[in-house]
């Protein structure tokens, strides 16, 4: 790829999603640009960039930064984070939301979901308590086909295969054919909604007493990174706990996080 053309294609997907591309890995990008060029219908990557340079459509723009996600998920990631919320985190926010009986979750960036459904499992097989509570999970991402995927609820045999305890793929799935389908329970307590994390948040987003941002900030510049945790900031309720990636370091994190330690967890609560 000519270095003109991968530093267009890098400039746009930054400046639109914070996603930085680095310059070792021009052959992953080439190669994603020539499947897209291919769906598209175009010749080669180099016809992809004319028409992109030239006339540049929203829709364009949008499926040339899906290409460049990395979706890579699975159930109950790290597991870790998980054990912290089954032992210290949901008791302790189930104390102090006992008047209003609401808990919200927020899974920042939850590719094909995952990590949202992980999170009713836990809270279905651990806290059944809390299903007469006000439970919401929103999972949220940049990619449209891996929400879309999300919604759908339904696995491969080796995605379940990835972190998902077998009685719980029994308990909380039917199989369809050669997949296996999140029942309907689960899928009523998450909703999907494509979200830019770069980009103000919506002011309808509301507060949450969890948010999972996993895995995603490893992607951005030092400078982006700082205002997604600010904008994370914002929609924190008191008390509220954020969960990053374990090997994500906490540079940029606003000065209202106070670190904890729970276990193997490293988590970060909301005393702003
Ligand atoms: C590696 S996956 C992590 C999924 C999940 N959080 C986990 O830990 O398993 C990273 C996700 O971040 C999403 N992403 C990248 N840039 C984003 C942005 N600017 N706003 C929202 N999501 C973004 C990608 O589409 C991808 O699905």
């Amino acid at each position: 790829m000519r270095p003109e053309v991968y530093r267009f294609f890098a400039d746009l997907v930054q400046k639109h999603s914070g996603i930085v591309l680095k310059e070792e890995k021009a052959y992953l990008i080439e190669s994603r640009l020539r499947e897209l060029a291919r769906a598209l219908n175009y010749r080669d990557v180099n016809q992809l960039y004319q028409v992109a340079s030239k006339r540049l459509t929203p829709q364009l723009r949008d499926d040339i930064i899906e290409a460049m996600t990395t979706n890579e998920t699975y159930f109950f990631r790290d597991q870790h984070p998980f054990e912290a919320l089954r032992k210290e985190v949901i008791p302790e926010l189930k104390k102090l939301r006992a008047r209003e009986k609401e808990l919200r979750f927020w899974s920042a960036a939850a590719s094909t979901g995952q990590e949202a459904y992980s999170l009713a499992m836990l809270i279905h097989e651990y806290f059944p308590d809390l299903l007469s509570w006000r439970i919401q999970i929103l999972a949220t991402d940049i990619s449209r086909e891996a929400l879309k995927k999300g919604e759908k609820g339904a696995y491969s045999q080796i995605e379940v295969n990835r972190g998902l305890p077998v009685t719980f793929l029994v308990k909380y799935f039917k199989q369809n054919g050669s997949k296996w389908v999140v029942n309907e329970k689960l899928r009523r307590m998450i909703i999907f909604r494509k979200l830019n994390l770069v980009d103000p948040l919506p002011p309808t987003l509301g507060k949450f007493d969890v948010v999972f941002c996993r895995y995603v900030l490893i992607y951005f510049s030092q400078e982006v990174k700082a205002k997604v945790l600010q904008n994370i900031a914002k929609v924190m309720k008191p008390k509220g706990y954020l969960f990053l990636g374990a090997t994500e370091s906490p540079q940029g994190m606003p000065a209202g996080f106070k670190r904890k330690v729970i276990g193997r967890t490293i988590c970060y609560q909301w005393e702003g």
